[in-house]
C-alpha cells in the first residue's frame, strides 16, 4: 500500500487526449496584464508551465499532494513559476489571485465543491477568475466496472468499504447556480463531451490506471490491487466490447466566472 499511487509516466500515456479540455479551458480565460495565478492540482507542472508563459502572468504557483507528480515540476520553475507541495483540502491561501484554475483535480479534492468553491472564491482579488475542468464521466463503464468491483469480495473489505465518490462532481446547472451565489458577476458552464478514438478497449482500463484506479491502488496492498485490475480490465473489456479502434466519448465540466469588480 502507497500513499502516493500517482505516477507520472503511466498518467502522460494519453498526454495529447488529456490535455484538449485543458486549451478549452485556457482559452475560457479573459487575459490580463500581469496576472497572479494559482494552479490548483497541477500535477507535473508543464500545463501549468504553458499557462504561466502564454498568460504572460506576473507570477503563477502550482501546487499538488502528491511528492511524484511533483518531481518533475522542480526544474520548470523560474523567478515567476513555483511549485509547491500543498494538500487543497487543509491548504489556505495567504494571498489572492486573479486566477484560480484547475484541470482534472479538483474532482479528487475530498470537500464538497459548494464549500470548495466558496473557500476558494474568497482568495480571488477583485474581478478574479475562476476556471475548472472536472470530469463527469462517471455513468461510463469505465468507472461503475470499478465502483462494481470495489464492492465484491474480497476488495470490499480489504477496502474498508471505500470506493471512489462519484458524487463530488455536480452537475453543469448546480455549477451554474452555485457562481450566480457566490455573486459572479459573469460565467459560463458547459459539459463537453470529447471523443478519443483509442487503438482498443483495453486502452480505456490502461487511461483509468492513470487516473481513477490510483485511488484503489492507494489503498489495497500490490497483489491485492494486481488481482483488482485483472478483474477490472476483463470486466471492462466485456462490457466496453472488442471494437478496434474503440471509440471512448469522455464527458467534462468546464467552469469560468468572473468575480465582481469591487
Ligand atoms: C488528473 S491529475 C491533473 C494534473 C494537471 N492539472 C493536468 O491537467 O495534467 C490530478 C492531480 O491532482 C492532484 N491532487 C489530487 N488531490 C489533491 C489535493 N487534495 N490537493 C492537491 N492536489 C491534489 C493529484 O496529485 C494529481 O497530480
Amino acid at each position: 500500500m502507497t500513499d502516493d499511487a500517482w505516477n507520472p509516466d503511466r498518467y502522460d500515456r494519453f498526454r495529447s487526449e488529456r490535455s484538449a479540455p485543458f486549451f478549452d479551458l485556457v482559452a475560457e480565460i479573459r487575459r490580463r496584464p500581469a496576472m497572479r495565478v494559482l494552479d490548483l492540482g497541477c500535477g507535473t507542472g508543464q500545463l501549468t508551465r504553458y499557462l504561466h508563459r502564454t498568460l504572460q502572468a506576473e507570477t503563477t504557483l502550482g501546487i499538488d499532494s502528491s511528492e511524484s507528480m511533483l518531481a518533475k515540476s522542480a526544474r520548470l520553475t523560474t523567478p515567476g513559476l513555483h511549485f509547491q507541495h500543498q494538500n487543497v483540502e487543509t491548504w489556505t491561501p495567504a494571498e489572492t489571485y486573479d486566477l484560480i484554475f484547475s484541470n482534472a483535480a479538483l474532482q479528487w479534492v475530498d470537500q464538497h465543491h459548494e464549500a470548495l468553491l466558496t473557500r476558494l472564491t474568497k482568495a480571488l482579488a477583485p474581478a478574479g477568475q475562476l476556471a475548472v475542468q472536472v470530469p463527469a464521466n462517471y455513468d461510463h463503464a469505465s468507472h461503475t466496472v470499478a465502483t462494481e468491483i470495489a464492492r465484491a469480495p474480497p476488495f470490499r473489505d480489504a477496502l474498508g468499504g471505500y470506493e471512489h465518490a462519484a458524487a463530488r462532481v455536480l452537475v453543469p446547472e448546480a455549477y451554474a447556480a452555485l457562481l450566480a451565489r457566490l455573486g459572479y458577476r459573469e460565467q459560463r458552464v458547459r459539459l463537453e463531451v470529447y471523443g478519443h478514438w483509442l487503438a482498443e478497449a483495453t486502452d480505456v482500463a490502461r487511461w483509468v490506471e492513470g487516473t481513477l484506479l490510483t485511488a484503489y491502488e492507494r489503498r489495497l496492498d500490490p497483489t491485492v490491487f494486481d488481482e483488482f485490475r485483472q478483474r477490472y480490465r476483463t470486466a471492462l473489456v466485456e462490457r466496453l466490447g472488442p471494437s478496434r479502434p474503440h471509440f471512448f466519448p469522455f464527458k467534462r465540466i468546464l467552469i469560468w466566472g468572473m468575480a465582481r469588480g469591487d
